[in-house]
Parts: C-alpha cells; structure tokens; sequence
C-alpha cells in the first residue's frame, strides 16, 4: 500500500522532474520505482506502479492530481450533471504501458511475485462524481439516494472497466489482485448490502475464474464483516480499528485475512511500531492464510528502515 512512494529517497528524487502520470507513462521508471523497496527490504511481492484513477481517462473523464489533495476531475459528474461524454472503458484509449510494466518487472525479478490492482467501485466513484476527494463520502451518498438512477448507471460502466482492467492484468502475470476500496466503511450495512455489494459480487464472480488470489481492500470496515464475508473475495484487508482475531470469530476459516497495522504508528516510532507489530501476529495466532501489511498506505514521513525492521519482525516468526 504505497510500498512504492514519497517515503523512498529513489521515488523522490524521480518525482523531482516527472509527475505521477508521466512515471506511469514510463514503463521503465515504473519498473524501477516499483523495485526500489524490494531491492530496499525482504519484502514477500511488488505491487504495480500506477493510480487507481488512470483507467478513468479511457472513459473519458480528464484527470490531474493535485500535490496535497491527490485526484481532480475538471468534468466529474457534480460540475455539468450529466454523463455526456462518458464512454466505456476501452483498451485502446488507456495510453499507460501496464503489460509492458509487468513483463519488465518480471523479466528483470523473476522471482517476486506481482500483485496486479484496480481501485474498488465505490471509491472511483466518489472521484468522478464529487471530482476531488468526497468527505465522507456526502456528495457520493447524496447521489445515490436522490439521483439513482444516474448513479446506478456509472457504477455499472465503472464495474466494467474494474473487470477489464483486472483482466488485462491477469493477461500480463500478475500474482494477485488487489481491489482498493478505500472509501466503503462510510456506508451502512444495509446500504452497503443494496448498492454496493452487488457490483463486487460482479466484480469477483467475472476474476475469479482466472485463478489469481483476489483481495478485498477497504478501511473502516469492522461494521460490515458480514457483508464482506459474503463476497467471495479470497482475502479481506482490515485496517487497524479492530483485533484481526475478532475479525477470524466473525467471519470464520475460510477468508485469509491482511493487515492490519496503523500506519501512523509505522511513521511515528520504530519501537512502538515493532510492538504493535508483535501485538498483531500474536493476535492472529501466526495462522496460515493470513498476509502481515499496513492497514492503509505507507505515511510519506515513514522512515523505511522501520518498514525494513517491520519487515524482519514478521519474516522471524516460524
Ligand atoms: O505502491 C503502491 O501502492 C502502488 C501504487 C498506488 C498508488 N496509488 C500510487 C500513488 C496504489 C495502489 C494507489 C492506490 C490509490 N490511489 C488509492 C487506494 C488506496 C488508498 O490509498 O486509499 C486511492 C484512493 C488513490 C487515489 C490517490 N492517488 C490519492 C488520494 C492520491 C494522493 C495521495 C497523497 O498521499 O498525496 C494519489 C496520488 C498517488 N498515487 C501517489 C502515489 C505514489 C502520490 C503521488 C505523489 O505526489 O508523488
């Protein structure tokens, strides 16, 4: 989760004359950004350098990150209340070299495994509608309880190219994939049983036949285990509100479980970072399907040598 990022002296210093889209236009700086903490710590697999929102582009939305505030959408749905102009995702029209950028990687680190990405339905949705990040997600909520109609129609095209994306991935050799729905603890259970659910259920059922692991990641979660365990992801990430044991009582043997350390304490102090990392695999009892991580992205002001020691904590356990 930002394994790859501003935390890195490499990625900075490649950040100081590119910005984010044009590494990803790169499928050489991607490779090499997305091996600079591998190189740097044990770690067990690379995640793929690009943003979740890049697909938008190939729907047409126009898309610019902004420094300190991250996604912007000049012609998100909020500013002209219509989807005039929105098409379909289309290979043809997603100008990033992702292929290449897998194969690459994968030719050069034959041995670490890839975990391929697309962001989660609810949470590319709350950009191309509110175009910048939706506090709390009021505008994307407000959609859909007074306009569903508008809403249901680009969820559904947003599901679309999910599907496409992760496929093209899969295609390329990816290992995993990794769905990041940051955004989706801010509904209730019930409404996120009605209108979510059900584009992730599409989501899984179209991926799971090409046989890669598929992982669920959101935050703010511990409210909806039940409507997560329905879903047939085959691993659920969870941040760092809830013991991940109480998570396993839940939701019972048959989901691995990842996570689920503050990232803020992994930015704040090694010691403490190393205790709480004890705490959590303690917690989960070491068991089997179970993938040790942040439980949201690496901090910028993270010092990676406590990532590097973090790292080790987990790998001593036998
Ligand atoms: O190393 C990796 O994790 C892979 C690459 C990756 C990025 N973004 C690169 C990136 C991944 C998996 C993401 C996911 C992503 N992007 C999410 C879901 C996970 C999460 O963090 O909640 C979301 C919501 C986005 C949208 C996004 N992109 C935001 C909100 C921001 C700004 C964040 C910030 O800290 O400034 C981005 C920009 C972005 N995407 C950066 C990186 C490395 C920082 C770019 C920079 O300024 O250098």
């Amino acid at each position: 989760m930002r394994q790859a990022g501003r935390y890195l002296p490499g990625y900075r210093a490649i950040r100081k004359t590119h910005n984010i889209k044009e590494m990803c236009q790169s499928s050489d700086l991607s490779v090499e950004i997305m091996s600079e903490p591998i190189r740097m710590m044990d770690l067990d697999a690379a995640i793929v350098f690009s943003d979740i929102m890049l697909p938008a582009e190939g729907m047409g939305f126009n898309l610019e990150f902004k420094e300190g505030i991250g996604p912007i959408m000049g012609n998100a749905y909020k500013f002209n209340k219509t989807l005039d102009g929105i098409i379909p995702f289309e290979r043809k029209n997603y100008i990033y070299p992702i292929t290449e950028t897998i194969k690459k990687f994968k030719e050069k680190n034959p041995g670490t495994p890839i975990i391929g990405f697309s962001g989660g339905p609810i949470t590319i949705m709350s950009y191309l509608i509110n175009g910048s990040p939706d506090k709390d997600l009021h505008y994307t909520k407000d959609t859909l309880l007074n306009e569903p109609k508008k809403f249901f129609e680009l969820m559904r095209m947003i599901t679309q190219m999910i599907i496409d994306y992760c496929k093209l991935q899969i295609s390329s050799g990816v290992d995993a994939i990794q769905i990041f729905d940051s955004w989706a603890g801010f509904f209730s259970p019930y409404s996120f049983k009605s209108n979510v659910a059900p584009f992730l259920s599409e989501i899984t059922s179209e991926i799971k036949s090409s046989s890669v692991p598929l992982i669920y990641f959101s935050t703010g979660t511990a409210g909806l285990l039940y409507e997560l365990r329905d879903l047939e992801f085959d691993f659920l990430s969870i941040d760092w509100r809830i013991r991940l044991s109480k998570v396993r009582k839940t939701i019972g043997d048959d989901i691995g479980l990842q996570g689920n350390l503050d990232p803020f304490i992994a930015s704040s102090n090694m010691e403490e970072a190393l205790k709480e990392t004890k705490n959590i695999l303690a917690d989960i009892d070491y068991r089997n399907r179970y993938v040790f991580n942040l439980g949201h992205g690496v901090l910028p002001s993270t010092d990676p040598n406590t990532l590097k020691e973090i790292v080790d904590v987990v790998h001593s356990v036998k």
